[in-house]
């Protein structure tokens, strides 16, 4: 692990999940070269503006929120989708900071987030196997094999979708659509109706009171402009390690490497062996990066891999979402938290909900029930507190479309309902309702922590 890093050092190492079988490996080349000439999406100096709000989190002063498709796709592309998902995390991010009364890092699992990583390396329907559908920056999901083919074509347009999605997502976040005045205006329509939109109404009307307080005071958006827009960053799974090595570049300012791709980029559970790739990669860039921490997971393999992954044992370098699922993280996560604290080491915590709580309805559908979701942030946040460690986020896919994806919340969405809107091209995702349910319970609990530490401030 002490050999030399490079972008391209990885491909020394064993790969998983990374594509190997593109017909035309000219063609492969010839993409990926185009792609070393792009312009960077994102700035390095944004880059570590993230680390440090990370490295906030890291030390208890503020709350992580993730969110977003479990894969982007080209089919679902479009202006409305991207602006009803970044509205939705505006919402939560408005009950989340007001209960917690600390600040929350917004980042958005978007502009970006295509490829994925399969159990099955084929599929067989009705006695014909086809290689998986694996991202559309990869290959077609239609079951034919010319669209199951990997294509290197596809990494250019993902490339361009990622980057007119940011583009979208930077003007909405700075242009006066995330302007705290607008906040009764978030409300995704079909939401506006249900009992949580009733309960985001009292709290909008709560803070519109409040900056009308404020106002009058002389805090206005002309003398605080963070009133009038938000930082917002962007993050997905370093799976495609080509992809993210022609967008590996040095940032002038610090002599430093960033992938450029993202804010923030993640290993998957699937793709975290200490001698593979996806760690070698991951290791030479300087962006704040993740790590996906599954239930077989010992303490002191996550020692090894939070060592090489953050030697310098830097604040907000290394977030780490547990993922267990809700009947296993009560015997998982304790000892893991118990590693990572008597160590010292400085990271994030966050929970991954979504991953281990997956499961097949009775009529085929892939889906996610909301209570175990919800069980499982619980515990989360249980845990944390006993083991004395920030529960510092929460990592979500969602959507603010209105989709039948996962079942139960506030409406009971029930099996029998889960054909009626599945659009996802992957796992299922919370839709705009189940995610801001998600956010006021979650609300619920932080609010009680900021209450229970003012009490001991109190009695210091
Ligand atoms: N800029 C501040 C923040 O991000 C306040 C703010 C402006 C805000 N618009 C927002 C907070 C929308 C939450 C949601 O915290
Ligand atoms: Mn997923």
């Amino acid at each position: 692990m002490t050999d030399r890093w490079t972008p391209q050092s990885w491909r020394s190492k064993p790969a998983k999940h990374v594509p190997a079988d593109y017909p035309d490996a000219a063609a492969l080349e010839r993409v990926e070269a185009e792609l070393r000439r792009m312009p960077p999406l994102v700035f390095a100096g944004e880059a570590r503006r993230l680390k440090s709000l990370l490295g906030d989190v890291a030390a208890g002063k503020a709350f992580l929120l993730q969110g977003g498709d479990c894969a982007e796709s080209f089919k679902e592309f479009a202006a409305d989708n991207i602006r009803d998902t970044f509205r939705l995390i505006l919402q939560m991010a408005v009950v989340l900071t007001f209960a917690g009364g600390k600040p929350v890092v917004k980042v958005g699992r978007m502009a970006g987030q295509f490829a994925k990583p399969r159990s099955e390396a084929t599929e067989t329907i009705d006695g014909v196997t086809l290689p998986s559908y694996r991202g559309d920056n990869i290959n077609g999901m239609e079951f034919d094999a010319a669209s199951r083919t990997p294509d290197p074509e596809r990494l250019l347009k993902a490339y361009g979708q990622s980057a007119a999605t940011l583009n979208l997502l930077r003007a909405f976040a700075g242009g006066g659509y995330a302007d705290l005045y607008n906040i009764h205006r978030w409300t995704l329509g079909f939401v506006a109706d249900s009992p949580l939109g009733a309960r985001y109404r009292e709290l909008s009307d709560k803070i519109t009171e409040a900056l009308t307080f404020m106002a009058a005071i002389g805090v206005t958006p002309e003398s605080q402009p963070d009133l009038h827009r938000v930082e917002f960053f962007t993050a997905h799974e370093a799976l495609l390690l080509a992809y993210e090595e022609a967008l590996t570049r040095v940032d002038s300012t610090s002599g430093d490497w960033y992938d450029v791709s993202a804010h923030l980029l993640w290993i998957g559970e699937r793709t975290r062996q200490l001698d593979g790739a996806h760690v070698e990669y991951m290791r030479g860039i300087m962006n704040p990066i993740g790590l996906k921490v599954g239930p077989t997971v010992e303490p002191d393999e996550l020692m090894r891999l939070v060592d090489a992954l953050n030697p310098d044992n830097e604040a907000g370098r290394l977030t780490l979402y547990g993922r267990f699922g809700a009947d296993r993280i009560a015997e998982r996560l304790p000892a893991l938290m118990q590693a990572t604290r008597a160590n010292g080491r400085q990271v994030v915590w966050a929970i991954d909900p979504m991953h281990g709580n997956t499961l097949k309805a009775n009529n085929g559908y892939k889906t996610r029930p909301f209570d175990r979701i919800l069980s499982e942030v619980r515990s989360f946040i249980e845990i944390a507190e006993a083991e004395g460690v920030h529960p510092g986020g929460v990592h979500l896919e969602m959507t603010g479309q209105n989709v039948t994806e996962c079942i139960g919340g506030a409406r009971e969405l029930t099996e029998g309902e889960l054909g009626d809107r599945y659009h996802t091209h992957c796992d299922p995702r919370l839709n705009g309702e189940q995610a801001l349910e998600l956010a006021f319970l979650v609300a619920e609990r932080l609010k009680t922590e900021r209450l229970s530490g003012l009490q001991h401030q109190a009695a210091e």
